[in-house]
């Protein structure tokens, strides 16, 4: 069967990679692509956006299964136009992509399906927001601009005057354009952070490995917000029993209350939870999987991709029983160009690739970058990300950044500390420290969650 992948960042590179080895995939498209997904698949010149070529695409081709990677296609209504061409396509339709697309539209859900998240506070007008900061006792507030506005619309405020400017920048002088419009202001949550994705398909929920980014862009967790400056998987304070909690009281309660709205969820619902004191807390949702989370994710698995996602294209989930992982570690650090997350330039040549493609265990996943010629150039902030596996993290973090230290272009960088933290969850396993509201001190993190049904109605 023919495969159409739709993007061009490193989970699509992730993507094609693992779809094509499956047996039962012929060929893997990308669109538009990268010129590493030029290496393990076929690039078509679409624009990700470009929903009319693409339907057309996948009809003449007779694509068997389209995988959709950002969001921007998806909150657009993507899978909605190929459904109704008769396409098989895995990803949520336009309804439930409002998910991620509408900041205010998730936390309705997750406060009608009871999730613990963070208090917030809906606006449409800058004064009435402005007064509100005024009138509230001087706190740290998140500011979110309501649409998408590519990863930029989240501002963490450590006082009311960061917070009146975040609002102004959003409402008054509408740097997100019409995804600032409206605003949520929300309270601080306070922890660590980890990704918990899933496969839905409407009913059934298989959970994923859990990762961590690291999203800040230097080391230490300092500098900018970024896309993601690389991950790990498993996360090692993502307990079983932390899943279970989150399984039982986050992705089954959304994906249930999702149905009950009439925007029944397919496709990766992805949680960006805080681990408060009070136990997980739902950050954000995200409609597609995560980059980088997913390049690591992806190494460990050994079930067949494709026949997963296949599956829960077709609402046939419930026929798996769990996923098989590699009980290993991955590591995944992100190599980015000069100036990144801010201007930077594209058109550099990178060198070493030829030099880290044989390392055992290390796979170059490209991000932004393009064909020249005979040679692979940038072309974007985040360029390449480096996965490697190890047997544990420690392992993983040397090979990822032995096959790092291979490859080179003016001004290309990454952090040197991506996994690092890893030892907190050690720490809390071997009962060195114990936080409140992280359950399961004591069990090992690397065993695969179950699948799991929603309630029926
Ligand atoms: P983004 O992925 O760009 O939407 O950014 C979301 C990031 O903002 C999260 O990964 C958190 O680091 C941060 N964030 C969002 N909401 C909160 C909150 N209520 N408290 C603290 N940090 C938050
Ligand atoms: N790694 C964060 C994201 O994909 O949104």
């Amino acid at each position: 069967m023919k495969v159409l992948v739709i993007g061009q960042g490193g989970r699509e590179h992730a993507l094609v990679w693992k779809l094509k080895q499956s047996p039962k995939v012929t060929e893997v498209y990308c669109a538009p692509g990268n010129a590493g997904t030029a290496l393990d698949g076929r690039n078509v010149d679409i624009a990700s956006t470009d929903i009319g070529a693409l339907v057309r695409f996948a009809q003449n081709e007779e694509i068997g299964l389209t995988v959709v990677g950002p969001e921007a296609p998806l909150v657009a209504g993507v899978v909605d136009a190929f459904q109704k061409a008769g396409l098989t396509v895995f990803g949520p339709s336009k309804a439930a992509a409002q998910l991620e697309g509408s900041k205010i539209f998730c936390k309705d859900i997750l406060r009608k399906a009871n999730v613990p998240t963070a208090e917030a506070w809906a606006f449409s007008s800058a004064d009435e927001a402005i007064r509100f900061l005024r009138d509230r006792e001087e706190s740290p507030f998140v500011i979110k601009a309501d649409g998408l506005a590519a990863g930029k619309g989240v501002t963490v405020c450590a006082n009311r005057d960061e917070a009146l400017a975040a609002v102004r920048q959003a409402m008054t002088l509408k740097e997100f354009g019409v995804a600032g419009e409206k605003i949520l202001i929300e309270e601080t949550l306070i922890g660590e952070e980890v990704s918990i994705l899933a496969i839905v398909d409407g009913r059934t929920i298989i959970p994923l490995e859990p990762a961590q980014d690291h999203k800040r862009a230097y080391d230490d967790d300092l500098g900018p917000n970024t896309g993601g400056m690389g991950a790990y998987t498993p996360a090692s304070f993502a307990t079983p029993e932390l899943m279970a909690t989150v399984i039982e009281k986050i992705l089954i309660p959304t994906v249930h209350t999702m149905k009950k709205q009439g925007c029944e969820f397919r496709g990766i619902l992805y949680a960006g939870i805080m681990l408060t004191t009070q136990g997980p807390k739902v950050l954000e949702y995200n409609v597609r999987m995560g980059d980088p989370e997913t390049q690591p994710v992806l190494m460990r698995l050994k079930t067949d991709l494709f026949e997963i996602l296949l599956a829960a294209a077709e609402g046939r989930l419930k026929d798996f029983d769990a996923i098989e992982w590699d009980d290993r570690t991955a590591v995944c650090v992100v190599m980015a160009a000069q100036g990144y997350p801010n201007k930077y330039p594209k058109g550099q040549v990178i060198r070493g690739l030829d030099a880290a493609a044989p390392l055992a265990d290390v796979k170059v996943f490209h991000a932004g970058t393009d064909q020249m010629g005979s040679d692979i150039v940038t072309n974007g902030g985040r360029v390449l990300g480096v996965t490697a596996l190890g047997d544990d993290v420690a392992d993983a973090k040397r090979k990822a950044y032995e096959a790092v230290k291979l490859i080179r272009w003016e001004g290309g960088w990454c952090r040197k500390d991506i996994s690092d933290k890893a030892r907190l969850g050690d720490l809390i396993r071997h009962g060195g420290m114990k936080p409140k509201g992280i359950p399961g001190e004591d069990t090992p993190a690397s065993e695969s969650v179950a699948a799991d049904e929603t309630p029926s109605e």
